[in-house]
């Protein structure tokens, strides 16, 4: 009986190999595992057999049953493709997997880094959640000062306030470093406003601190103008204007000629040719004081300025709202 059942064995193995269609291998599925098969007879007639041959024969009988079954799965895909069945459609378009890549935000902030870094700058950070003597105070914004209320802050329930500017991540880095101190500051930045097209109450910015002995106010003026041309181009236009900031004497706002229109006139501008783009200016003497630095020995320089609006010249995009709303939509077109 074993004997018999081997021979079926490979019988059908062999003819399962040589099938040369989906048909031909139906028949040879039928003729070997079908109801009527030898096979099939064989288990039918297992209980008539003595028990010590029916464990046996049953075995071998699974066993060759498993086996084909294998076989006759592996060929069906094999031939599949061949018939042109319903396995594989050539002509289907294929699936266009998306690709992911940086916010424009994170890469506007990555080039600003990259040209200040090769200033000589290192990077610092602080957290979101500021002081009152960090945001404010060391920074020369006394109580009741005026200048505060330029900031519209939000508190933060039980102490702390989301900081208003990058500006105290300058007083962090003096109370734990001496100078010479070279360092940018980019980060996010929050301010209780009402939303439009040019004000979000989230935004970023990106603040340097520079101290050392003797440091100049032309100093400074070279920085920003060789780091606005990395960014623009050697043609571009600044303009320095008399400003002011509670941490800064004397103070500058640095304004570029406005790269959609060239300085000759446009909706982003105002039609004024220019676009303001940072504050900066002499580290105050009190500022110094209240880290602890002698402004007698050490002076510095410090800037700030607006990363989205950077992002918005680069990118033509004439609402700052967009980039935070995250819409797939929007974000994929940059
Ligand atoms: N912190 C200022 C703001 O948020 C920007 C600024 C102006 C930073 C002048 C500076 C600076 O470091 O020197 O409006």
């Amino acid at each position: 009986m074993i004997d018999r059942l081997e021979k079926l064995r490979s019988e059908g193995r062999e003819q399962i190999e040589s099938a040369a269609s989906e048909k031909e291998l139906e028949d040879v599925r039928v003729a070997f595992l079908g109801r009527k098969s030898e096979l099939n007879l064989v288990a039918r007639g297992l209980g008539k057999l003595p028990p010590d041959e029916r464990r046996l024969v049953g075995k071998a009988v699974n066993r060759i049953k498993e086996e084909l079954t294998t076989l006759l799965g592996e060929a069906r895909e094999r031939l599949g493709g061949k018939t042109g069945g319903p396995g594989l459609d050539l002509t289907l378009p294929g699936r266009v997997p998306w690709v992911g890549r940086k916010h424009p935000l994170t890469r506007t902030l990555e080039r600003l880094e990259g040209i200040f870094k090769g200033l000589g700058f290192e990077v610092a950070l602080g957290p979101h959640v500021e002081d009152d003597f960090h945001n404010f105070e060391a920074l020369n914004f006394p109580k009741d000062h005026p200048a505060r209320d330029a900031h519209d802050t939000f508190y933060v329930e039980g102490g702390g306030l989301l900081r208003t500017h990058t500006s105290p991540v300058q007083i962090r880095v003096m109370q734990t470093r001496k100078p010479p101190i070279r360092i940018i500051a980019p980060g996010r930045v929050f301010r209780n406003e009402t939303p439009d097209a040019s004000h979000g109450s989230e935004f970023f910015q990106l603040e340097g601190l520079y101290v050392d002995k003797d440091v100049r106010f032309g100093e400074l003026k070279g920085v920003l103008i060789k780091f606005l041309r990395e960014l623009y181009g050697d043609d571009v236009g600044v303009r320095l204007r008399p400003g002011f900031f509670p941490f800064t004497e004397p103070s500058a706002e640095v304004d570029v000629e406005c790269r959609i229109c060239r300085g000759k006139g446009c909706s982003v501008c105002k039609q004024t040719g220019w676009v303001e783009l940072l504050g900066a200016g002499m580290v105050d003497p009190r500022v110094f004081r209240a880290v602890g630095y002698d402004p007698d020995e050490v002076s510095g320089y410090a800037f700030g300025l607006g990363v989205d609006r950077i992002c918005m010249m680069m990118t033509g995009v004439d609402d700052i709202r967009l980039f935070l709303q995250n819409d797939l939509r929007f974000l994929r077109q940059l």
